[in-house]
């Protein structure tokens, strides 16, 4: 079946030096990676050398936050998939809601990374989720159909992993119940079957994210269509990243 998946998503937290001491935390508290769910760490772009190095000989795969999805030329201040591939990064994450929301990710965006990630070998974690406005307005089914859809037309999904997180819980310690986060994981799978398949939305995995602790990550992964998490705030921490690992075991 989807083996669970456990993505932390330090954001912009973490120098080089700091991020060395945090990987040596987690590979301690997380033993290694070496459990049932599958383990990954997303520092920012500038500690990923350091994180690499620290992580050798452990399980913890290494992820990215961002990229860009032209192969190389004159855009300043971008990252492409092969320069992440070079310093041993096998994860990325696309269209967080942050950069939707401050720098101006689309779903066009979305689909061009999704795309460039997977044509370079990295397992892109494409990220949907509807902000409050719009779940009160009653627009949460129309939002993420359409993230879906549009961020993944095209995709061969065979490697891909969808992160739900609902805007509103992203550290705002609101989490969605473990209802809440079923239905739209459901409804997630249901348009992926539309689109791909019920094979293929069979074998995706989603995970959910916004707020996820210790104490509340066992109800969440435990509904059916909840195969993981993707870890902010209570990432920057080994034990309680460890703590929400084991709690997907
Ligand atoms: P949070 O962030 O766990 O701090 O809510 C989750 C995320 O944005 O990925």
């Amino acid at each position: 079946m989807r083996r669970k998946i456990v993505a932390g998503n330090w954001k912009m937290n973490k120098t080089a030096t700091e991020a060395a001491a945090l990987v040596a935390d987690i590979r301690k508290a997380a033993n290694d990676g070496n459990g049932p769910v599958e383990v990954v760490i997303c520092p920012p772009f500038t500690d990923l050398k350091t994180a690499a190095e620290a992580l050798k000989g452990s399980s913890i795969g290494l992820g990215a936050q961002n990229m860009h999805w032209k192969a190389d030329g004159a855009y300043t201040g971008e990252i492409s998939a092969a320069m992440l591939k070079d310093l041993g990064v096998k994860y990325v994450i696309i269209g967080h809601s942050e950069r939707r929301q401050y720098f101006a990710e689309t779903d066009e965006t979305v689909n061009l990374k999704t795309k460039a990630a997977i044509a370079a070998g990295l397992v892109p974690i494409v990220c949907i989720g509807e902000t409050l406005d719009e779940r009160q307005g009653g627009k949460m089914e129309q939002v993420i159909v359409t993230q879906t859809k549009a961020g993944l037309a095209g995709v061969d999904m065979a490697t891909v992993v969808l992160a739900y997180e609902p805007v509103w819980a992203i550290g705002t310690g609101l989490t969605a119940t473990p209802a809440q986060a079923q239905e739209v994981h459901a409804l997630i799978r249901k348009t992926l079957a539309e689109m791909f398949g019920a094979d293929t939305a069979a074998k995706v995995r989603i995970q959910y994210g916004g707020s996820m602790k210790p104490d509340n990550a066992k109800e969440l992964m435990s509904c059916p269509d909840i195969d993981g998490g993707l870890i902010g705030g209570a990432a920057l921490k080994g034990d309680s990243f460890a703590g929400i690992v084991s709690a997907g075991a």
